[in-house]
């Protein structure tokens, strides 16, 4: 059973009620996570991992798709059988460490869409600036995964969430391996409808805006450039 947190973790929180926080604890997820965070892991093991974490994170936040009964033919009989409903899901991938979990997601949903949103984050003043976005049509049709594998600061998320909004999808999910109070506070009051999926939360930020235990900088990790 994952746990599940409604209410704005920040000890400055007011009484907003936000969209839930679904901490995946499934202990698949945990000892994997575990084992990315050492280290020692090296880079094809990290990828290896978080590949396998995000295929798990991809079963938990679809787990309330809508579906729809059709009538298909067994080789005995007619039945009427459940299929998933509407215009594909698209997942949002935050270039470039996004892209780490797009792989597993879409080993599970491979019909789903896939959007980028590029943003960087401005070293001084930890803001995002956005320098890439693409997403597939008919965007007001469909159900949206937004996936960054740190939640830290949330200026990222915030950003893409703001930009995403404009275009008026039917839903707003966002998915990371990791976060922190901090993150969570912040997604939260800039976009209290948004529901955040997690693997752990962590205990804080540091100054330079790294989640702390964490697993140090996501996307040098997975792509090897450190
Ligand atoms: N981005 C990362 O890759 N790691 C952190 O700890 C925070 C942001």
């Amino acid at each position: 059973m994952n746990a599940h947190f409604t209410t704005d973790l920040s000890p400055t929180s007011n009484s907003t009620i936000s969209a839930p926080v679904t901490l995946i604890d499934h202990p698949l997820v945990q000892h994997k996570l575990s084992l990315m965070r050492s280290k020692d892991a090296s880079t094809s093991t990290f990828r290896t991992l978080l590949n396998e974490l995000s295929m798990l994170m991809a079963y938990e936040v679809t787990r309330d798709m809508t579906m729809q009964t059709v009538e298909i033919e067994t080789p005995l009989e007619t039945m009427q059988a459940k299929v998933i409903d509407g215009k594909k899901l698209v997942f949002v991938s935050i270039l470039r460490a996004g892209n780490g979990i797009l792989e597993g997601m879409l080993s599970v949903v491979p019909s789903a869409r896939v959007g980028h949103v590029g943003l960087y984050r401005d070293a001084a003043t930890l803001e995002a600036v956005e320098y890439y976005f693409k997403m597939p049509q008919d965007m007001q049709e469909r159900d949206i995964i937004v996936v960054d594998p740190m939640l830290a600061t949330g200026n990222s998320a915030i950003a893409a969430i703001d930009r995403l909004k404009k275009l008026n999808p039917k839903s707003i999910k966002f998915v990371c391996l990791l976060t922190c109070p901090e993150g969570i506070s912040a997604l939260q009051a800039a976009h209290p409808d948004v529901p955040i999926f997690t693997a752990a939360i962590d205990r804080q930020l540091n100054d330079h805006g790294y989640i702390l235990p964490g697993l140090g900088d996501a996307g040098d990790r997975i792509f090897g450039t450190r």
